[in-house]
């Protein structure tokens, strides 16, 4: 692309910032994207966060979802294959979550199984459509596959796909959650085919999943706690 293409882009991008209301919104309130006002109406419509719940954050960059969860009181451990400015009360942790590797540091941080696990991961997009759904697919695919790493019988999962991804990963969804839902929240760019399946209620034996070890040791098998026994009352 050329010099003076990008830049013509790059203008039309800061002008479209400029211009959104989540964009200054955002920044008004300290959040580091836009993106963080899907989870929050996430988090309205299906209680989601809940104050002292473990929360693990993919594909967390730049951060706002983990400043947010942070916010609420959750303990968050965020991972992303990019480095990320620190936030507070969060640990966080570099790499790829196709590694399986990583899962094991990611259940050692997080210090038992996760209550929540949100996944705002956008694979690299080259602009085929069917090569990004793929792509997307894939990597959902590997997360539903790795959760009895991380999350409590009893969890929730919030999981980024694209349109068209949904016939392939709603019946796997589906098999290890008592309810999934799909949520375009309004802070969605229009142009943008993204959606959600928030995942409620984690049951790791439906799908023949081992239910995750209690602490972060990789010791034992059993013993997480009910998400929904350790809530405790909104903030
Ligand atoms: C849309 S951004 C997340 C925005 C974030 N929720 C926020 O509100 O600040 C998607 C992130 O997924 C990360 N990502 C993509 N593929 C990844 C992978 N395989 N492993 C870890 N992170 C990945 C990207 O680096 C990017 O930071």
């Amino acid at each position: 692309m050329s010099r003076r293409r990008r830049s013509a882009s790059s203008r039309r991008w800061l002008e479209r910032q400029a211009r959104d209301p989540w964009v200054r919104r955002a920044r008004a309130e300290g959040f580091r994207a836009r993106s963080v006002y899907k989870l929050e109406e996430m988090d309205r419509r299906f209680r989601l966060l809940r104050r002292g719940a473990r929360v693990l954050d993919i594909g967390a960059a730049p951060g706002s979802w983990s400043q947010y969860a942070a916010r609420r009181g959750c303990r968050v451990v965020a991972v992303d294959r990019l480095e990320m400015a620190p936030v507070e009360g969060v640990r966080f942790v570099r790499g790829d979550v196709r590694d399986p590797a990583l899962w094991r540091r990611l259940r050692a941080e997080l210090g038992g199984p996760a209550e929540v696990v949100l996944s705002d991961l956008a694979p690299d997009a080259i602009g085929d459509r069917v090569t990004d759904r793929l792509r997307a697919e894939a990597v959902a695919e590997e997360i539903l596959a790795l959760l009895p790493e991380v999350l409590a019988p009893g969890g929730l999962l919030v999981l980024k796909l694209v349109a068209g991804a949904e016939a392939a990963i709603r019946p796997l969804a589906a098999a290890r959650f008592a309810r999934v839902r799909f949520v375009r929240p309004r802070a969605t760019r229009a142009e943008s085919s993204e959606l959600y399946l928030v995942c409620e209620d984690y049951r790791p034996q439906a799908a023949g999943d081992a239910t995750p070890p209690a602490s972060g040791t990789g010791a034992g098998s059993t013993g997480a706690s009910s998400p929904s026994a350790s809530r405790a009352p909104r903030s």
